[in-house]
């Protein structure tokens, strides 16, 4: 099973991407955070990526494509996978299909999680992540079952994301209607391309996504 998971910043992909993940055996593959952990490492591409990400503007085509087509060869990815925050240009959609067809396969669903701009502020603002196993939390709509300590690894310690800011997130919707919504067409074309009520709680989102995964597991 090869899923992409659309949609604006801020609207579920991560979360959904994560819940899946363990139930269908898929390598999540996250552009944003393979970014993040080469501005961690301080390597080449980590420096050139900073700036860019830092301003919710979009690291080049070159850079990212080069990063997913590593990844996307390792053993654990050829097994199926859900691509999140990848792709987010024509361009990148374009380069997957060529990436795809040497391994002779083929996208099964391109999802949009499809939120209003309305929504996002709110979403991002409030964002939290573990700092050691990465469960991801949000200060109203999904807190830890005890404040404080991660539901998942039981660590205490969390960490907000430096581009989850007011500044930013008008600069990455500009980005997201720009450049990644065009993509949508792109896979309406092929036939792949299914919509989920991302406004919905995640249980419900999850419920819904499952449904299309199931159903594209045995149409
Ligand atoms: P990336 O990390 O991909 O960020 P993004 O697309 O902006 O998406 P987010 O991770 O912010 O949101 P999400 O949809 O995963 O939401 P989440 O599930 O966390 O990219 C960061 C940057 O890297 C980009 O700006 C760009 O510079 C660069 N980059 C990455 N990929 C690139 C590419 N391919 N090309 C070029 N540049 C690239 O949810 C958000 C919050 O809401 C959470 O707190 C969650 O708990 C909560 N929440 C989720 N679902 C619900 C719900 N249904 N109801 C209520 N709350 C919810």
């Amino acid at each position: 099973m090869r899923l992409i998971l659309l949609g604006p910043p801020g609207g579920g992909k991560g979360t959904q991407a994560k819940r899946l993940q363990d139930d269908y055996q898929l390598a999540h593959l996250s552009t944003g955070d393979m970014l993040r952990a080469a501005v961690a490492s301080g390597s080449e591409i980590g420096k050139k990526a900073k700036a860019v990400m830092d301003a919710g503007q979009l690291v080049s085509d070159e850079i990212v494509i080069g990063i997913i087509s590593e990844r996307i060869g390792q053993p654990d990815a050829r097994k199926g996978f859900i691509l999140d925050g990848f792709p987010r240009t024509v361009a990148q959609a374009e380069a997957l299909d060529v990436m795809l067809a040497k391994q002779s396969i083929a996208v099964d669903a391109a999802i949009e999680v499809r939120v209003p701009d309305s929504m996002i502020l709110e979403r991002i603002t409030g964002r939290f992540t573990c700092s050691k196993c990465g469960a991801g939390y949000h200060d109203k709509f999904q807190r830890p079952k005890v404040d404080g300590k991660c539901d998942a690894c039981g660590s205490t310690e969390f960490t907000r994301r430096a581009d989850d800011n007011a500044e930013t997130v008008r600069s990455r919707l500009d980005a997201y209607h720009a450049q990644t919504a065009p993509i949508l067409p792109f896979y309406e074309k092929k036939g792949v391309l299914k919509v989920v009520d991302g406004t919905l709680p995640i249980a419900e989102v999850t419920k819904r996504l499952k449904e299309i995964v199931e159903g594209a597991s045995v149409g």
